[in-house]
């Protein structure tokens, strides 16, 4: 039998030159940016989008029977359509716009969280991101509810037997992380949702990593609830994604009140809008709906499988030369991780590093993550975080290699 050879569906030289940011130079230097987890950057037809958007069909939508608005109001919910198919949700209207991954996860944990009684259980992991924590805090203050956290191990994988222990009929929410932002573990969510569904708990799941790098499914995970950000996945910030169950949906209370989400308001009783309008209060971020569904039919015609080993080369190829500098440790060594390197290195402060790499023209992030919890438990202050996206190239990890050790060299 011949072996079929697989072929990238991308060309990474012909991918650059459809994001114009990465032709400019930072301090003469070719920018190299190795921060995709914190933002991606745009292809053009994103900013065409935006730019389109405001030139010829600016109106508001949803209100109007003049011809701009009935023009925004389609193009509005054709893009929910678009992301409906990219994440496989039964209907669109359990595609609710949001402002990013933020708002998603508050939205759940105000409104599903109305639901909740006290002594509830709430379960995160010791890797989430602060905004899949204190949302939950601030739950648990108000109603009265408890919050678990799964243990994880030193190479920041969790730890299932803990959460199993855990796991028990007063838990009534599950939120993870899909891809820790800060380790780039990608974890066995699937097990997750089955273990928390056998004892009646609901799933949310945070995509805000995996969404640019994964093919997601929502059907055929099950998974309750699925939050990502418009801006990691190479759509415009101030935009986000709320997935959730229609029946579940259907139960939980309004988030805002406003205009749009409601059927019919009187001074006595206000009745609500369907979904998903019931959870879209206030004139929303148009123009950014629009691209976000413009990036989404983008990266819909990209081949996600290559897109995943390719970047899971550019990480281990990262990995390798970084470990190479005396004194550096990787934080976040999972056997199943992706796209991104955190990292620290013995007697240098994480931010010192990061400013001498920008000076070289290479973009990184460091400090906590937004993980604080996770540094205390690897007992540093901070990591420098190389995150990658399917536009960086193998040349470009050479040039922050070279950049790293003439960084380490001259603060040493
Ligand atoms: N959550 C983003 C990051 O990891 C901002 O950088």
């Amino acid at each position: 039998m011949v072996e079929e050879k697989h072929t990238p569906l991308f060309d990474v030289i012909e991918v650059r030159k459809e994001f114009p940011i990465l032709s400019r130079k930072i301090y003469n230097k070719e920018l190299v940016y190795l921060d995709n987890g914190a933002t991606s950057q745009k292809p053009k037809v994103v900013i065409d989008a935006i730019e389109k958007y405001y030139k010829e069909d600016n109106a508001n939508i949803h209100r109007g029977v003049h011809h701009l608005s009935q023009v925004a109001t389609d193009e509005y919910e054709q893009a929910r359509t678009a992301i409906q198919k990219y994440i496989n949700a039964p209907t669109s209207s359990e595609v609710i716009f949001t402002a990013g991954t933020t708002a998603s996860i508050n939205t759940i944990a105000f409104s599903f969280g109305e639901l909740m009684n006290e002594g509830d259980e709430i379960i995160i992991s010791a890797m989430e991101h602060h905004s899949n924590i204190v949302p939950w805090q601030l739950l648990c203050e108000r109603k009265k509810c408890i919050l678990r956290v799964i243990d994880i191990n030193d190479e920041g994988e969790l730890n299932l037997a803990h959460f199993d222990e855990l796991l028990n009929e007063r838990t009534k929410l599950v939120a993870v992380t899909h891809i820790s932002n800060t380790l780039g573990t990608i974890n066995p969510i699937e097990a997750i949702i089955e273990k928390s569904h056998n004892v009646g708990a609901k799933v949310m799941i945070d995509g805000a990593q995996s969404i640019q790098h994964l093919k997601i499914d929502v059907q055929a995970l099950d998974c309750d609830f699925f939050v990502f950000s418009g801006h990691k996945v190479f759509g415009p910030t101030g935009t986000g994604i709320l997935f959730g169950k229609k029946e579940i949906l259907d139960a939980m209370p309004p988030y805002q009140g406003g205009g749009d989400m409601i059927a019919k308001v009187t001074f006595e009783k206000t009745t609500y809008n369907e979904l998903p309008h019931k959870f879209e209060a206030g004139t929303p971020n148009i123009s950014g709906g629009i691209a976000l569904g413009v990036a989404i039919d983008y990266l819909s015609k990209k081949d996600l499988d290559a897109i995943h080993s390719y970047e899971q080369e550019l990480q281990t190829y990262a990995e390798q030369e970084i470990l190479k500098i005396e004194g550096a440790r990787i934080i976040g060594t999972a056997k199943d991780k992706t796209s991104v390197v955190s990292f620290f290195i013995d007697g240098l402060h994480p931010f010192d590093v990061g400013t001498l790499l920008d000076k070289q023209g290479v973009a990184v992030r460091t400090g906590h993550h937004c993980t604080q919890p996770l540094m205390d438990f690897f007992e540093i202050p901070g990591t420098i975080r190389a995150s990658f996206a399917f536009y960086n190239t193998k040349e470009e990890v050479d040039v922050f290699i070279k950049a790293l050790k003439r960084s380490v060299n001259m603060l040493k």
